[in-house]
């Protein structure tokens, strides 16, 4: 059969390197991809919401199977694009998908299925959200509604710098139309974890956890980038964690898409905070998170395809996921000056030594990379992400790391203490 990969990142390029090993795929294309996706995928200059054309390619080129990487094209229908033509995606539909593309949604619903979450109010008129605010107890978080590149989230100590935040959201529209709506949300404090899980519109399958850096600075200071790196599996994540979670959280949410008439197939990203209280549902995304993903898919031990058709035809209750016994660390190498302002083109050595390594658990997933005069050079603030594996977290830690210097590129700049958080665990 033959793959169609929607998406450009190092996700992207994880789910590419995955595929590639399944036994039931002879060619994968990838739209539009990057220069490390190149070594799996045919890459074709397709936009991601390009829809006809894309269903369009799918169908000249015969593809059995087409896997949406990212959110953007998932809010936007790009399912139901797919599957209106005959043809066969991994991904939820738009009115499944508004689970990421809507927090005001996403609150509603774990409200009404009494899944455990911050507390909070959703409001669409800029006027109640600041009379709102006179009475709150602070820090408090906003939040845009729509997709907002993960920068929609504002966390507010004062009633000043809310009133501000309230402003940029929704009057100067920062995020443009994502702040035609917002949720203003208890602040909650404790480990953060990454769940992503398999569903095929009835069963969940959980995949083993994750954690991400989300601060451009070491030490979680300076802004919120798309994510500095990630760790696998998360030391907090315990099995009393796990079966509250599968108990009050995962199969309630499933079970409450399906209720509202709108049956999720696909990745359900959990984004959890563990609170003294217990686990609390922070967000949730449609998709494989980035770079979670870098983390967990190279720990999979099943042909991801399998997995794939069986949340397509509901079967995944026949699936056993099982992940390695191990741990995986992945250290993003970024341009120097992201997520603001840096230089691209810059040409990247080293790439061979990683490749060469891959038998012992290293492996390198291009961000922002293109190929320019038969070099491989920079194209974007996330460049590439490094992960080394390890029979625990200290040695993929430390793996990753010497992974690090072996790449080199000017401007390279990377967090210096991705996983450290599990020396206090
Ligand atoms: P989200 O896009 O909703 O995951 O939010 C982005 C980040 O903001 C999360 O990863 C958390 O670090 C932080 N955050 C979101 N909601 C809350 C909350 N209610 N309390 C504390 N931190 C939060
Ligand atoms: N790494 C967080 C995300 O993919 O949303």
């Amino acid at each position: 059969m033959n793959v169609l990969i929607v998406g450009s990142g190092g996700r992207e390029h994880a789910l590419a390197w995955k595929i590639a090993k399944s036994s039931h795929v002879d060619k994968i294309y990838c739209a539009p991809g990057n220069a490390g996706i190149e070594e799996y995928a045919e890459c074709v200059p397709i936009g991601v919401l390009d829809f006809d054309a894309l269903v369009a390619f799918a169908k000249e080129k015969e593809i059995g199977l087409t896997v949406i990487g990212m959110d953007d094209p998932l809010v936007a229908g790009i399912v139901d694009a797919f599957e209106a033509a005959g043809l066969r995606v991994f991904g939820p539909g738009k009115a499944a998908a508004i689970l990421e593309g809507s927090k005001a949604f996403s609150k509603d619903l774990m409200k009404k299925y009494h899944i455990p979450t911050a507390a909070y109010e959703n409001f669409d008129d800029p006027e109640k959200a600041l009379a709102y605010l006179e009475t709150a107890k602070f820090p408090i978080v906003l939040k845009a509604d729509g997709l907002a590149l993960g920068k929609g989230v504002l966390i507010c100590n004062t009633l000043e710098e809310a009133k501000e935040g309230v402003k940029e959201i929704m009057e100067d529209k920062k995020f443009g139309a994502a702040g035609n709506q917002m949720v203003i949300e208890e602040f909650l404090t404790g480990r953060e974890v990454s769940v992503l899980s398999f569903v095929d519109g009835n069963t969940v399958r959980i995949m083993t956890s994750a954690q991400d850096h989300k601060r451009a600075g070491d030490g979680d200071t300076g802004l919120n980038t798309g994510g500095m790196g990630t760790f696998s599996p998360s030391p907090f994540y315990t099995k009393e964690v796990d079966d509250f979670c599968q108990k009050y959280i995962y199969q309630p949410t499933v079970d409450a898409m399906r209720a509202e008439g709108r049956t999720f197939k696909g990745i359900i990203f959990f984004g959890l905070m563990l609170t003294a209280d217990g686990p609390r549902v922070l967000e949730y995304n449609a998709r494989f998170g980035d770079p979670e993903a870098q983390v967990v898919i190279p720990r999979m031990k099943n042909d991801i395809v399998e997995v794939m058709e069986a949340c397509i035809d509901g079967t995944l209750s026949q699936i056993d996921l099982q992940f390695e016994d191990n741990a995986a660390v992945c250290v993003v190498l970024a341009s120097d000056g992201y997520p603001v302002k840096y230089e691209k083109g810059f040409a990247i050595e080293g790439l061979d030594t990683v490749k060469e390594k891959e038998s012992e658990g290293y492996y390198v997933f291009h961000a922002g990379t293109k190929r320019e005069d038969g070099k491989i050079v920079t194209n974007g603030g996330r460049v590439l992400g490094v992960t080394a594996k390890g029979p625990d977290l200290k040695t993929a830690r430390a793996n990753a790391y010497r992974a690090t210097e072996w790449i080199t590129f000017a401007n390279k700049y990377m967090r210096h203490d991705i996983g450290k958080a599990i020396d206090e665990a």
